[in-house]
């Protein structure tokens, strides 16, 4: 499991000219969401192109654990017999979900409203992020939870063994918190509803809906209201994973920043709650363009292009945009580090209880590389320095996070000095072939010792 090995210490050098294609692996939402429904439909779901990442294997796994059959063919097909809707087994061992916030958080949600009893636990990062943002609602359907302090892992969640559909607005901006109570909704008669003020990222909705459950969203003064007929039998499904948004964001990054760069990310997911930080990076000023646009499975998809943008400027992110980039806020500022002038970033609270608190690791790490910045509880600013003028030099701490760790080895690819993490094994967690992808493009990141 990442985070329990041998720390990985990483470099990364100053590079040019970029070339090349940047095959990025599946999304990771729509692959924990595949296992997730693909065990609680009845019959089997095929799933192709599924990110094989150490937080979606732990899914997987956790699914055999509830009684689904999950098996790998030798050329990446992946097969989920699924036991139904309520159908779950318990588990006799402890679930352990390694590093994955989405993975847990779902599957206590696909587990609360059948009666068996399950515990949880992760790694050192997953252990310290809060489930009562999941728990709270759970229990309004009848389920109990026992955890640490804080409403923190190891918790051991009892299923509502007469589950009650549930109305509740989440109050956080977070799919992951929408989703539980959704796939909790599936074993509770009647309707459940799950209101959001903010738009998050709805491939939970969009897929209950592919696999037939009913499901419908309308958007009211209230927020976006989602109701979810309950008991559904969902019927298995034959899923082709959209390449992930969240993993392009690296190499095009990348390329933005490196001198002589020009490369394509060919097959990614442009579904408006997730493509915020492509909107963004384009009223800097980069070189991104959208090429060969089309639908895929009902969504959006483009290949991206992203070129060397050597006069990228700071501008101040629209608040309302942030569920829809809230992965990218970490390479975004390290993008922002290369850019004229200030880029400020605002309700963005929630990149404190994500694999590390982002706004601290970023802002600690910018800073011993000679970047200004600025942050309070929900806001933070860095102070672009222009192109050719990042020092770097320093050594970062990577927190457990592959996301820290990957922005800080994009931040060395053009600072003067090389920038190294601490440790680059979480990167596993999201994106295994990082380092090979980025080699092939030319990008001089080394493992060190
Ligand atoms: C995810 C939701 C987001 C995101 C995470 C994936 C999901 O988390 O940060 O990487 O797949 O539902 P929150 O729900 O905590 O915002």
């Amino acid at each position: 499991m990442s985070g329990h090995g041998t720390p990985i210490p990483m470099i990364a050098h100053r590079s040019s000219g970029l070339a090349g294609t940047a095959d990025v692996p599946g999304d990771k939402s729509i692959s924990h969401r595949s296992l997730i429904l693909g065990a609680m439909a009845v019959g089997e779901t095929v799933v192709t192109g599924l990110l094989e990442g150490q937080d979606v294997l732990d899914t997987a796994k956790a699914m055999q654990a509830f009684g689904a059959e999950v098996t790998r063919d030798q050329d990446g097909t992946w097969h989920i017999h699924g036991v139904g809707v309520g159908g779950f087994a318990e588990p006799d061992q402890v679930i352990d979900c390694g590093n994955s916030g989405t993975g847990v958080r779902l599957i206590m949600g696909a587990m609360a409203t059948s009666p068996i009893t399950a515990t949880f636990t992760g790694d050192a990062s997953l252990n310290k992020r809060p489930m009562a943002r999941v728990t709270d609602p759970l229990a309004l359907f009848g389920t109990q939870s026992v955890g640490r302090s804080g409403g923190r892992l190891p918790m051991t969640i009892v299923g509502a063994v007469e589950p009650l559909p549930v109305r509740y607005t989440v109050p956080v901006p977070s799919a992951q918190v929408k989703s539980a109570v959704l796939l909790a909704g599936l074993n509770a008669p009647g309707q459940t509803i799950v209101i959001e003020q903010e738009a998050t990222r709805d491939h939970t909705e969009r897929m209950l809906e592919g696999f037939g459950a009913t499901i419908t969203t309308e958007v009211t003064d209230e927020g976006r209201v989602i109701t979810l007929e309950g008991q559904p039998e969902l019927r298995p499904q034959s899923i082709d994973v959209p390449r992930d948004p969240s993993s392009a964001a690296f190499p095009v990054c990348a390329a933005l920043i490196t001198e002589g760069s020009d490369i394509l990310v060919p097959n990614i997911g442009l579904n408006p709650t997730r493509a915020g930080l492509f909107t963004t990076l384009r009223e800097m000023g980069a070189d991104l363009t959208y090429e060969n646009e089309r639908e895929e499975g009902g969504e959006p998809v483009a290949d991206l292009r992203a070129r060397f943008s050597p006069n990228l400027k700071g501008i101040e992110v629209p608040p309302e945009r942030a569920a829809s980039m809230i992965d990218e806020y970490p390479v975004l500022s390290a993008v922002a580090a290369y850019a004229e002038g200030q880029t400020v970033m605002r309700g963005v609270k929630e990149l404190r209880v994500k694999e590390s608190d982002r706004i601290e690791a970023m802002a600690t790490g910018l800073r011993t590389n000679g970047i200004e910045v600025e942050d309070g509880e929900d806001w933070w600013i860095v102070h672009g320095k222009g192109y050719g003028n990042v020092a770097g030099g320093a050594t970062c701490a990577s927190h457990l996070d592959h996301r820290i760790a990957m922005s800080f080895l994009v931040l060395g690819l053009a600072s003067n000095a090389p920038v190294r993490v601490d440790d680059g094994g979480p990167i596993a967690t999201s994106f295994p072939i990082f380092e090979g992808l980025m080699a092939d493009l030319g990008a001089d990141i080394r493992r060190e010792g």
